[in-house]
């Protein structure tokens, strides 16, 4: 047995992977990868095999791999202060610079940043603190959130429940009751026939409303939502939606929590997704790109709003008693500051604009006449291909047929990581911020091989290359 049998022996015997089907895992079906190393854009595996990274890992190596200044900057600090807490008062100068920076990429009218070290636990920590305000206001019953179907919010108990994943609640006895899910904004597979994209975001308005009157306002505390849906499938909203959806908001006193984990730090070529759509929330959630996963680190971004009810709290019930033992790790946030230095100097934020633009418009050249492809959707460095059975008559294929994982096997048989996406036939991009577009060239390129060959396989139509 070699070295690399005895190593994949011990994986399928030993270690729980996350989102991972366990018997084929377990009796070898699912044919893992050991990733071994990385640099720019590009992994390789235990083969020796290189391969395109254009989902960035989970969205979130923004930078790209091998940035030895971030490595640098933790290794200086593990040396200096490998870790203090963050109770009662303590700090370090790197969370301290850290959280001022942070402000400086939000939206304005924040003024606060917690930490913890997911975006799971970072969404738990503002639900905590969305009960905590209505609490301290004398509102007891304002305590139901409201996000939406195909959105994600991270995989805990509430946040979990938020998560409008079927996979995310099956045999887990969620959604949890006080959270409730309103329509998917997504205008192509969700629209009635005929409706127009701002007929749609009227709609989309219309029902919830609906979903608000139902519940009582009263009892509606937050909305969470991703600028644009990430997990859900990638999709940007339908013209007018945000400006729409924050009136009725501002109407039934419902704070705006926006889920910036994905969109946050560049990905849009926007500092955060608030700025790119015009979203003024009152709290904000960030993580992957807040390092660029060198390390482990969210935020939970507190508006003023909802900070001077926090200190009014504190006033009339003490310290509040939340709080994780890695909360502001100065590790995370040595390399979270190297990882904004290299944003802010390199204006990587701008590259993903440009080079997002550049990425979303080959996709349309490459696939709007595809016969596969129902929908190109993206924005900044995000993008989507919807692949369906009849694209003017909106039908999907069966899901037995697995076409989009088909897709991405494909992509990745050819050196292209592509995601496929839970819900529907998506494959989803989103490369590291840093992509040039020769880079989105050769991507675009293999992806319509990977395309074309599964057409063949699937709708027996000889499609040219
Ligand atoms: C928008 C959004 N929120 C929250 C999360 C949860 O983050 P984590 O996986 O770090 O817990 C994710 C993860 O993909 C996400 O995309």
């Amino acid at each position: 047995m070699t070295q690399l049998d005895q190593l994949f022996n011990e994986d399928r015997a030993h270690f729980m992977h996350p989102s991972t089907h366990a018997h084929d895992h377990a009796s070898g079906a699912l044919p893992g990868k050991i990733v071994t190393g990385a640099k720019g854009i590009r992994i390789e595996d235990h083969q020796g095999k290189s391969y395109i990274d254009a989902f960035a890992g989970l969205y979130c190596v923004n930078i790209g791999y091998g940035r030895t200044e971030v490595a640098d900057a933790i290794y200086e600090q593990a040396k200096k202060l490998a870790y203090y807490h963050t109770y009662v008062g303590h700090s370090t100068d790197t969370i301290i610079e850290l959280s001022s920076r942070i402000i400086d990429w939000s939206p304005a009218g924040m003024k606060k940043v917690y930490y913890g070290m997911s975006g799971s636990d970072a969404n738990e920590t503002q639900i905590k603190i969305v009960w905590y305000y209505n609490n301290v206001l004398g509102r007891p019953n304002k305590k139901k959130i409201i996000s939406r179907q195909r959105g994600y919010h991270g995989s805990g108990i509430v946040t979990g429940s938020l998560t409008g994943l079927a996979s995310f609640h099956q045999n887990f006895d969620l959604p949890v009751d006080r959270v409730k899910h309103t329509v998917c904004p997504h205008w192509y597979r969700q629209a009635p026939a005929g409706m127009s994209e701002t007929q749609f975001t009227a709609y989309c308005v219309e029902e919830l409303e609906k979903l608000i009157a139902r519940e009582g306002a009263d009892t509606i505390a937050a909305f969470i939502a991703e600028p644009v849906m990430g997990t859900g499938g990638i999709i940007t909203p339908p013209e007018g939606y945000w400006a729409a959806i924050q009136q009725v908001l501002k109407k039934h006193d419902i704070l705006l929590i926006s889920d910036e984990v994905v969109c946050g730090f560049g990905r849009l070529g926007s500092k955060m997704g608030a700025q790119h759509y015009g979203i003024q929330p009152d709290l904000i959630t960030v993580a992957k790109g807040l390092t660029s996963a060198y390390a482990p680190l969210s935020g939970v971004i507190v508006g003023e709003r909802v900070w001077d009810v926090i200190e009014k709290g504190s006033q009339e019930y003490g310290a509040m008693g939340h709080g994780w033992t890695y909360s502001g790790h100065p590790i995370c946030a040595a390399a979270a500051l190297a990882n904004l230095d290299i944003l802010e100097r390199e204006n990587i934020a701008q590259n993903a604009g440009e080079v997002g633009g550049y990425l979303n418009a080959q996709l349309h050249a490459a696939f709007d006449d595809h016969p596969l492809v129902g929908e190109v959707r993206g924005a900044g460095m995000l993008a989507a291909l919807e692949f369906m059975a009849d694209k003017e008559g909106r039908k999907p294929f069966d899901a037995a047929l697995k076409v989009g994982p088909k897709v991405s096997a494909a992509a990745l048989e050819r050196g292209v990581i592509a995601r496929a996406m839970p819900h529907g036939d998506i494959l989803g991009f989103a490369p590291p911020l840093i992509t040039t577009r020769a880079e989105v060239d050769e991507i675009v390129k293999i992806v319509r091989a990977a395309v074309d060959d599964v057409a063949n396989q699937v709708i027996g139509t000889a499609v040219a290359g």
